[in-house]
């Protein structure tokens, strides 16, 4: 028997035919899918990307608290036009330490992904205040609330061990250190050598300019450390993979 006739009954055969493709789909999944338990991470290491500090972690919560990802992606895609706007296309390690990642899928404003360093501190207050007032046109809305917003570390140590439970390597110390750190961060006048040494390239400033702790300093702190922690003047992607 041809092995094209062999195939004529197996296919005018409705049970054989259900049986023998179940097998097939069942020993395809498993060799695809049993390698990625084996798998220690997915993610390639890249030099420079660090868990956030506790003021910026405070921030990144103001911001998925304010839905901030409605209306701005974290994701710089590796296509032409969107590199030379924003810069080096992001790497999946850039927000391994995202929980949850904040990749977005609507892009009503800019892309946010590498905005650290791009504005001065003073302009993000100005702009979240009232973006209009620096950008007319704009139609985004305004959070001058924040500057009045208090913020105080009362559970910042708890966020951190949070985040270590799911895979963040928050160090002992890195949680000993949370509301210390929390508070140093918005104080230039403060020790912060140690706070530098945990979280390297952290910006330490008044963020919002007043005397007190408000939401706008964490919102500030997050925004001015996205897409920063790698370094792309060194940065060579690992050919290998
Ligand atoms: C309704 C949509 C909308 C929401 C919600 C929104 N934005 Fe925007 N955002 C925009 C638009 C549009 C622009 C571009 C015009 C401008 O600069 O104001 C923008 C610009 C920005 C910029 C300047 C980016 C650049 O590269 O020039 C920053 C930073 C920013 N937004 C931060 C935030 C933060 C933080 C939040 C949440 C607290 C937020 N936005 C919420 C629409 C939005």
């Amino acid at each position: 028997m041809a092995l094209i006739d062999k195939h004529k009954h197996v296919e005018r055969n409705a049970t054989l035919l259900f049986v023998l493709s179940f097998l097939v789909v069942t020993v395809g999944g498993i060799v695809e899918i049993t390698p990625l338990f084996y798998l220690e991470n997915t993610i390639e290491k890249v030099e420079g990307v660090r868990p956030y500090s506790p003021l910026e972690m405070e921030g990144r919560n103001i911001y998925i608290r304010e839905g901030c990802y409605t209306c701005h992606s974290q994701m710089i895609r590796p296509m032409r036009d969107e590199v030379e706007r924003y810069g080096h296309y992001s790497l999946a390690a850039e927000s391994m330490y995202d929980h949850p990642f904040q990749w977005g899928s609507k892009r009503t404003g800019p892309d946010l992904a590498r905005v650290g360093g791009r504005y001065s501190n003073e302009w993000h207050v100005d702009h979240l205040m009232a973006p209009q007032s620096v950008v007319p046109e704009s139609v985004m809305p305004q959070y001058a609330f924040l500057m009045e917003k208090r913020i105080e570390p009362e559970f910042i140590a708890d966020v951190l061990e949070t985040n270590r439970t799911v895979g963040v390597p928050y160090t002992d110390e890195m949680i000993a250190e949370a509301k210390a750190d929390f508070r140093a961060q918005a104080n230039p006048d403060a020790d912060t050598d140690a706070l530098l040494e945990r979280y390297p390239g952290a910006v330490v400033a008044n963020f919002d300019g007043q005397p007190e702790l408000t939401e706008m300093d964490a919102l500030i702190a997050y925004l001015q450390v996205l897409g920063t922690m790698v370094d792309f003047s060194t940065f060579t992607p690992d050919a290998s993979r």
